[in-house]
């Protein structure tokens, strides 16, 4: 084992860097505007099956890719394989983590933007769903707010990143973690205070069967993934810090259900407040910019409670991005010598520089459209419905047909003796889900995204 290579501190302290990587836009933003649009429970209920069936399987796959090699996503596979393709796969996750965080930043400068805009009361000027998006819409149509608040977010990820695995990654994760599940807790419990409450929390629980579709199914198994921050060697990386006498299933367990636990907490606080104050639980993407800041406006203490949610939603954003930058720093680290400080800050320009296109997409460049998409959204789309479904397929069929459970199983015994003694057949759900399951879902999932399957299921139909 390479004795100069970075190592967490503690088992806590991957758990809680890894939950912060998994914790992110997508738990507080995301999951409940799509569970908002897709029937509230319903949706919820096929998100924890998908969560629990695939999620979490190819998480531990993920994470023993990353300590049993020690490597970065391309290092790693290509320890594994001896094959240049398998390496090819890894080198696909290093090109996500450029793509997702030059356009994850965006939507986390934005938060960090909110931040002030609660501060200064602006959300009391515009109280109402569409003059906030109006508002929303100049401040984003500004370069220099959009892009003065992205670059402000990359510094501060650039920070954490330069700082190591130890003294930047774990240690921020120690202190940010703990004050984003005391922040949630007290917004859940504003929500739930809230006159109306209920009509809220029967949205996120009372689910409606016939909502449930094809699209719902594949919606939720994607967004299982995008929340756990899978497909892209993310965890595979933070798995590369982990020492041989860690517990690999646990902790996957742990960070899937704090993962789950704070999707679910932080959709309770939103919808209780969205419903007490009478507005609409399905405003898609706008849910968080446009809506919620007239929901702070017209409750009691909003005020407070709004900066406190925009400081949590950043907290949220920070945990996750250093993530994505460190799988692109350990790779040229470890693969091209690089010195840490150096490559957290060049990466860390490039990544800026990647990214502003996308963020002149939203004023600037707002006609420039590639197969009909702008920048910001083309990215996101090859990124989350094209490289991470692909990634996660690879990586099921990486650890359940190439490296093979004959040489894979030893691996994950290491420091999971117990659990291999007292619930051997939880190792067997394991396998068969990663080997038959991930693979076919995944491939679905990803025909999806691209657009495809609607076109051969139509075919059959006809
Ligand atoms: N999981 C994060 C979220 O929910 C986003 C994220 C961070 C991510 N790192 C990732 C997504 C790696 C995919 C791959 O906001």
């Amino acid at each position: 084992m390479d004795q100069n290579r970075e190592k967490w501190g503690s088992k806590i302290g991957f758990v809680l860097a890894a939950a912060g990587s998994a914790i992110g836009l997508g738990n507080i933003w995301k999951f409940p505007y799509i569970a908002g649009e897709n029937g509230g429970a319903s949706f919820v209920l096929v998100y924890l099956i998908c969560i629990a069936i695939i999620g979490l399987p190819v998480l531990i796959a993920e994470i023993l890719i990353g300590r049993t090699t020690q490597r970065n996503p391309v290092g790693a596979f290509y320890k594994l394989s001896n094959s240049k393709i398998w390496a090819g796969v890894g080198g696909l996750g290093v090109v996500a983590g450029f793509m997702i965080l030059s356009f994850y930043a965006i939507i986390a400068g934005w938060s960090l933007g909110y931040i002030i805009e609660a501060i200064v009361g602006n959300f009391y000027i515009w109280p109402e769903p569409a003059a906030a998006a109006d508002h929303f819409q100049q401040l984003v149509s500004n370069p220099t707010w959009i892009i003065g608040y992205f670059l402000l977010f990359m510094i501060l990820t650039v920070a954490i990143v330069f700082a190591g695995v130890q003294k930047g990654i774990e240690r921020a994760s120690k202190i940010m973690m703990p004050i984003l599940v005391i922040l949630l807790i007290v917004l859940m419990i504003r929500g739930l205070t809230l006159p109306g409450a209920e009509k809220g929390l029967n949205f996120l629980w009372n689910p409606e069967w016939d909502k449930i579709s094809t699209g719902t199914i594949l919606l939720a198994l994607g967004h299982a993934f995008f929340t756990l921050s899978l497909g892209m060697g993310a965890m595979l990386t933070y798995g590369s810090y982990m020492s041989e006498d860690d517990n690999v299933p646990r902790s996957a367990l742990q960070i899937v259900t704090l993962d789950t636990v704070i999707a679910l907490v932080a959709g309770m606080a939103i919808f209780t407040a969205v419903f007490a104050v009478g507005l609409d639980p399905a405003a898609g993407p706008g849910l968080i910019f446009h809506t919620l800041p007239g929901v702070f406006a017209k409750m009691p203490g909003g005020y407070i409670f709004s900066i406190i949610f925009f400081i949590l939603l950043s907290i949220a954003a920070l945990t996750s991005s250093i993530s994505l930058l460190e799988v692109v720093v350990s790779y040229f680290v470890d693969e091209k010598k690089w010195k840490r400080h150096n490559a957290a800050i060049v990466l860390g320009i490039v990544t800026a520089i990647i990214g502003l296109p996308s963020v002149l997409a939203f004023n600037i460049l707002s006609d420039f459209k590639i197969f009909g998409l702008n920048f910001f959204d083309l990215v996101d789309f090859i990124a989350s419905n094209i490289l991470l479904p692909l990634g996660g397929l690879m990586i099921s069929i990486f650890v359940a047909w190439i490296w093979g459970f004959d040489r894979v199983l030893p691996k994950l015994k290491l420091g999971a003796e117990k659990l291999f003694n007292d619930y051997p057949w939880v190792i067997s759900v394991w396998k068969i889900f990663l080997k038959y399951l991930a693979p076919v879902l995944i491939f679905l999932v990803f025909l999806q995204s691209i657009g495809v399957l609607e076109k051969i299921v139509s075919i059959f139909l006809d």
